[in-house]
Formats: C-alpha cells, sequence, structure tokens
C-alpha cells in the first residue's frame, strides 16, 4: 500500500471534513430494526433507545411470518443469484415481485434493480442524453442528482416545489433548444423530463403530483416521481401519491423496497414499453448481478403483507398526527405533513448535535441533520416514525425534544 499516494487522493478530504464537524462514522446497532432498539454508549453500557430515525416506516422487518418467507427463499432458491437479469439471474421470485409491485402501484408493468439508487440512476441515464433537458428539484434525492450527471444531460434546477420557477425553466431550455437547432443542422425535437422526490427526504413533504401532471402535459414533458419515502407510507393503504392525492400516476414511477417494504431493491412501475425500454438500456439493470431470490421474495412477502394490511398503514398515518399534534401542543411549529417524515427545526448545527446527543442520553434515538444534507443553518432533529410506536412512547418522546430544546440541553 503506497499511503503516501493514497494520502493524495484522500488527506485534504479528510482532514476538511474533520474541521468542518462532518466527518462521518458508522453507528453499531446492536439489536435488528425496531421501534426500540439497542446501541451501546461510551462506556460500553448497552442501552435501549425508542428509534426514531428508521425509514423501516411499517416495522416489518422482524415479523415472523415475513422471516419465515425469506428463510424458505433461501432454502429454495439458495444464498445468490449466480447471473445478472439478463443471463441466468432471472429467477421466479423476481418475476413474482415484478408482478406484485405493478398490482400494487397499480400500472401496467414493474422492474425491479437492486437498490433504490440504481433505479434511479439507471432510469434517468438511460432516458436522457446529451442535448435532452432534465428539469430536477433542489431538494432532490442524491441518487437522482448522481444519474443526472451521469446522463449528461442539460439539467435546469428549479426552486423547491415551486410551479411557477419549474415553468420559468422549462421556457428557457425550450427557448435555448429553438437557438440551438436554428444555429445547426440538428432537428431532433425537443425532449424534457421532469423529475421529483415524491416525498422529500429532509422536510417530510409531497410533491404536488396533479399539478406536476398538468405542467408536465401542458410542456410535453415526461414527469418521474422517486416514491422511496411514499411508498407504504401515503395514501390510504400505501400505494403512493396517486392513491394521496386520487389523481393518475407519473409516466416513470420510482421506488425502493428498503425502507417501508423492510427487504432491499429498488424499482420502476409504468407501461409495458418503458419496463422494456430499460431492460434494454439502463446500465445498472444490465450490468450487474440479480438480487438474491430471496431479498426478492422478501420484498414480495412484504409488499403482498401491506397490501393485506392496510391497517398498519392508518396505524402510522395516526402516529404521525399523534406525535405531530403533541410537539404542537408543547410549542413546536410543525406543519401538516402526510409523510412520515417529522423534521423539528434547530437551526444552529453544533446545537442540533448537542440535542441529538442529550436525547441519546434520555433514551431516544434522533439524528441530527446538517449542513451539507440541509442548508447551513438549517440544521434540524429529523424524527421518521414507525407504526408500531406506542402513543406512550411518542409522548415520552415529545416531552424529552421540548425539555431539551427549551432547557438549551
Ligand atoms: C428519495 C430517495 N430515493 C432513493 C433512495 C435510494 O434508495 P435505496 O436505499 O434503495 O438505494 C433514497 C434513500 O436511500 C431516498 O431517500
Amino acid at each position: 500500500m503506497n499511503e503516501r499516494i493514497l494520502d493524495l487522493f484522500t488527506k485534504d478530504a479528510l482532514e476538511t471534513a474533520r474541521a468542518n464537524n462532518t466527518y462521518r462514522s458508522m453507528r453499531l446497532m446492536e439489536s435488528p430494526e425496531s421501534s426500540c432498539v439497542k446501541i451501546r454508549s461510551a462506556n460500553g453500557v448497552l442501552q435501549e433507545q425508542i428509534l426514531l430515525a428508521s425509514n423501516s416506516y411499517l416495522d416489518l422487518a422482524n415479523i415472523p411470518e415475513l422471516k419465515q418467507a425469506m428463510a424458505n427463499a433461501v432454502l429454495e432458491w439458495g444464498t445468490g443469484s449466480g447471473g445478472a437479469r439478463l443471463t441466468t439471474g432471472n429467477k421466479a421470485p423476481h418475476q413474482e415481485l415484478e408482478e406484485t409491485i405493478a398490482k400494487f402501484k397499480d400500472t401496467e408493468s414493474a422492474i425491479t434493480f437492486n437498490t433504490g439508487y440504481m433505479a434511479n440512476v439507471g432510469t434517468i441515464s438511460a432516458l436522457c442524453g446529451k442535448g435532452d433537458y432534465i428539469f430536477s428539484d433542489t431538494l432532490n434525492h442524491a441518487s437522482i442528482i448522481d444519474g443526472i450527471r451521469l446522463s449528461r444531460a442539460n439539467c435546469k434546477v428549479y426552486r423547491h416545489n415551486d410551479i411557477a420557477d419549474l415553468e420559468r425553466v422549462i421556457k428557457e431550455a425550450k427557448a435555448e433548444h429553438a437557438t440551438q437547432s436554428a444555429a445547426s443542422s440538428d432537428t431532433r425535437p425537443f425532449r424534457g423530463l421532469i423529475v421529483t422526490d415524491a416525498v422529500f427526504s429532509m422536510d417530510g413533504d409531497l410533491a404536488d403530483l396533479p399539478v406536476l401532471l398538468r405542467v408536465a402535459h401542458e410542456q410535453d414533458a415526461l414527469l418521474m416521481i422517486d416514491e422511496a419515502h411514499a411508498t407504504g407510507v401515503v395514501g390510504k393503504t400505501g400505494r403512493g401519491l396517486a392513491e394521496h392525492y386520487g389523481c393518475a400516476h407519473a409516466d416513470v414511477t420510482v421506488g425502493t423496497l428498503s425502507k417501508a417494504v423492510a427487504a432491499e431493491g429498488g424499482f420502476v412501475a409504468g407501461s409495458k414499453k418503458l419496463t422494456e425500454f430499460l431492460k434494454n438500456k439502463a446500465r445498472s439493470f444490465i450490468f450487474t448481478t440479480a438480487m438474491a431470490p430471496a431479498v426478492a421474495a422478501a420484498a414480495n412477502a412484504n409488499l403482498k403483507y401491506i397490501d393485506a394490511h392496510p391497517e398498519r398503514v392508518q396505524k402510522l398515518q395516526d402516529n404521525v398526527k399523534y406525535f405531530c399534534d403533541t410537539l404542537r401542543s408543547a410549542g413546536f411549529q410543525i406543519p401538516p405533513t402526510a409523510s412520515a417524515i417529522v423534521p423539528i427545526i434547530i437551526g444552529d448545527e453544533a446545537r442540533a448535535l448537542e440535542i441529538s446527543a442529550a436525547l441519546q442520553k434520555r433514551g431516544i434515538l434522533i439524528p441530527a441533520i446538517r449542513y451539507p444534507t440541509v442548508a447551513r443553518g438549517q440544521a434540524r432533529l429529523r424524527a421518521s416514525l414507525m407504526a408500531t410506536h406506542t402513543q406512550e412512547q411518542l409522548q415520552t418522546a415529545a416531552a424529552a425534544i421540548a425539555q431539551a430544546v427549551k432547557e438549551g440541553v
């Protein structure tokens, strides 16, 4: 190992991260993901914590019948898939999962990827290329941003959830395209893709799907939404934004199987034409080994469980309402939310960290989110709720948050 050369690549970045308090390290969780978890404190004692930081919104990871479904699939299909989907990796659990997703999302077809990250990167870079335009909400997830970069398309970022600004950048792009076409022999039509998170992961607010559908229709653009934090959470039975608003689907709906579905993988739901195109063009689908069949079987069983248990989605939504109401009664300004993400804005980065650490000492695990994940001075506690939190746990957490914030820790 040539440490000196490695330092040329790594030293500055690591030193800057340390100096800016943005150096990242991993916490070891010593129990399975659930509404109550165990972690070790600095002095080595194993501590119970109420978990307000999980993406496993429906808390499905430990349900005996679902664990058994995955175990059975390991026994039937082995530990790995052995090949890409287009070579030898495509097994019955993969196809069954895609059928279940299409049914759950009420679309003609669905295709799975190994992660939601790969679904976004592969889909955007397959659909768009040089000369195309992508219109992206300023708060979109990193996997959307990376897909845009990989596509080499022109990117126009619009202000968060600001439809007037979206229309402004589309107009600007169309004018640019017309000028360039006139100055060259390029006769390719204008191609534009509007892409947005469905639920914004640091704020918990929703994209306005009905309005975005209207703009996409008026502007002849394609619309893609990422339902990573919406699937299993938003809408009466957890089907996402189309169910929540009672409107049509976007042309392209991306999602993950790793959050409320509590397995692993990503998906795209839409028309058969779209999924056939992605099978042929999405490099993160083509050039990678298929997910293990048992992972596909687990996602399939969990998604069917969500379908059969809408009361679990309802319980999650009731918990969100209860928690927000409790925080409001304690004097916090919490905007209404239809997602399971509740940001409690603190502002100062160091203070948010202190409050989060103080809460952990009181048995409540809730992360402080700071720059660069959110804008400077917008540091926050980001609470994410689960269907299995009890009202008593939520009451305890809200009281501890109020005390920590008001007493200045
Ligand atoms: C909005 C959004 N999209 C995509 C992803 C990626 O999904 P996955 O974890 O399955 O890669 C995440 C989070 O991880 C996310 O928050």
